[in-house]
């Protein structure tokens, strides 16, 4: 039976219009001096977290891992890495947190294990054909001695999806070759991501994000076939859903499995699936039956321009009332350079904002000249619209302290696999992952005792949360601001738009007074009367100067 979204009590209902703040532990606070954030380093934060104003956080993961990816090569789903804590650590944050009234929110790679999970150490031990083996995708070579690659397919990070073991069969592996892919199809694999579940959810879990969560079920028949000249990313194959290895229709019966153990718990855990998907095939993700959520990354994906602004909310918040979900935004993540910068930089192709950068990053940041002080302040009037927005907003760490991309890191520090894989031609996602700044001084800039993992620049100190924390001008005090009033306004999910301006100005309304108005444009332009909240920048004269956004409340 088809349930409904808003089923359920309020409190089961929390994802629907909430924050969530994402952590990525290894660079967000560090307790030991070792360099490396850790969880200890979050528990000594969430008074910073509480203050922010946030309702939940989602922790990039902390489990065992080599770092071949970020941490997103998992050698133990349900453990903490000894260099990030303990299990007690977990469970500690987790209550520090929810004292706070802030839910928390853990990280599932589904997709992949590492190289070093007792899985695949067991599966290359075994013989060929081996029941340990099914656990992964294994096939033999092509050619009479099978040293061809089963086939041609080109991995996300650059280079092959296929590596050769000793014995001469061959393992699939989207990523890199140190995340070997799960066979999804193999009963022992999906009982165990359940088990997974189930442990983090008992341990105070309120929800998962899902990593890669278009992945998983895959087309391996033999022959296999020739990818889609589409988007390799997204799987936009014609017609959706037939491409061998990304959003397969049968991806959700996995899905429904996992929501009958969030039902379990009262209030039901919650899931966001990160599916890089044609928004057509979004909503399946986000299904009540299923996920209940998904990441909807066109806000990210678009240019600082009004009509790609009105296109992406428009076409979102219809999707989502057609199919009873709740929308989310999201402008900056773990994986692509932050929108402070993105918005400094001449605007590209439409909703590319993201590929836009990345030659300005294999530049280290030279070119085309990045104008700070613009992307900032279109940084900080996106993100005020984004917040006014109905639907659950996604923060990612930093961006309330206005940090921009660090584009200059050298190539002999990047940790990303993306840089290596793609044989240089992609500098990869160090740069959004640069510790973050918390004292305008010291070696890590209050990181912690010793020197951070990643070098930080010396334009983090005068960003800093305490150069900023009593600065009624800074980015960190707008952001507090304007979680605040949005805490105060909630209300229900619907919003108007106000006409007016020269196609420059996006102006709405929420339930109950609240209006957000935004100037793309070039020229001043009046503001609308009632009560100025917060603003992105400061306002004279009853006026709304460019690259601006204002709350208000009253009535138009
Ligand atoms: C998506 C994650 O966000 C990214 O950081 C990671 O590299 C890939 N999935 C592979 O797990």
């Amino acid at each position: 039976m088809e349930r409904s979204a808003t089923e359920g009590s309020p409190a089961a209902d929390w994802w629907r219009q909430a924050v969530v703040y994402q952590v990525y532990p290894r660079s967000f606070a560090d307790s030991n001096g070792d360099g490396l954030g850790d969880l200890r380093g979050i528990i000594s934060r969430v008074p910073y977290l509480a203050a922010l104003g946030i309702d939940a956080v989602w922790l990039s993961p902390f489990y065992p891992s080599a770092l071949t990816d970020g941490g997103y090569d998992v050698d133990d789903y349900r453990d903490v890495d000894p260099q990030l804590g303990s299990l007690a650590d977990f469970d500690e944050m987790a209550a520090r947190l929810h004292e706070r009234g802030i839910k928390v929110m853990v990280d599932i790679v589904p997709n992949h294990t590492s190289s070093r999970h007792a899985w695949f150490r067991e599966a290359l031990a075994a013989p060929k054909g081996s029941p340990v083996r099914d656990r992964y995708i294994f096939r033999d070579g092509l050619g009479p001695d099978g040293s061809t690659p089963p086939s041609d397919w080109t991995a996300m990070f650059g280079g092959p999806v296929w590596t050769r073991v000793p014995d001469g069969q061959w393992y699939l592996h989207l990523f890199t070759a140190e995340q070997p892919d799960l066979n999804w199809e193999n009963r022992e694999v999906r009982d165990d991501f359940l088990t997974t579940l189930r442990f983090w959810s008992d341990r105070g879990a309120d929800g998962f994000r899902v990593d890669v969560a278009h992945g998983l079920a895959k087309n391996l028949a033999e022959p296999l076939e020739p990818l889609p000249a589409a988007d390799h990313l997204t799987g936009l194959a014609d017609p959706p859903g037939r491409h061998p290895l990304w959003d397969r229709d049968e991806v959700h019966d996995i899905y429904a499995e996992w929501r009958r153990v969030f039902d379990e718990y009262d209030p039901p855990r919650a899931g966001v699936a990160e599916a890089w998907v044609h928004p057509s095939r979004r909503p399946r993700y986000a299904s009540p039956d299923g996920l209940g959520q998904a990441f909807n990354f066109d806000l990210l994906e678009a240019n600082w321009r009004a009509e790609e602004f009105l296109r992406v909310i428009t076409d979102s918040l219809a999707e989502a009332q057609r199919h009873g979900a709740s929308t989310t935004w999201v402008l900056s993540n773990h994986d692509v350079v932050r929108h402070a910068s993105r918005y400094g930089l001449p605007a590209g192709d439409h909703r590319m904002s993201t590929l836009n950068a990345k030659p300005w990053l294999l530049s280290n940041g030279t070119s085309p000249e990045l104008d700070r002080a613009l992307g900032l302040r279109r940084a900080r009037a996106a993100t005020l619209l984004m917040l006014a927005l109905p639907g659950s907003a996604y923060l990612y760490q930093g961006e309330e302290l206005g940090l921009h991309e660090v584009a200059d890191l050298p190539a002999e520090l990047l940790q990303d696999p993306v840089f290596s894989r793609s044989g240089g031609a992609e500098k990869g996602r160090d740069g959004c992952r640069v510790p973050l700044p918390w004292s305008p001084d010291g070696l890590s800039f209050g990181f912690g005792a010793g020197a951070a993992h990643l070098p930080q620049p010396a334009w983090f100190g005068p960003l800093s949360v305490q150069a900023q924390e009593h600065d009624p001008a800074s980015t960190l005090v707008m952001y507090r601001q304007a979680l605040g009033w949005r805490r105060r306004l909630r209300t229900a999910e619907s919003l108007e738009w106000v006409p007016g301006g020269d196609g420059q100005v996006l102006h709405f309304s929420r339930p109950g007074g609240w209006q957000s108005v935004t100037n793309f444009g070039s020229l001043a332009v009046p503001l609308p009367h009632g009560t100025v909240l917060v603003a992105s920048a400061l306002l004279a004269d009853g006026q709304l100067p460019p690259d601006t956004t204002a709350w208000i409340l009253g009535s138009q």
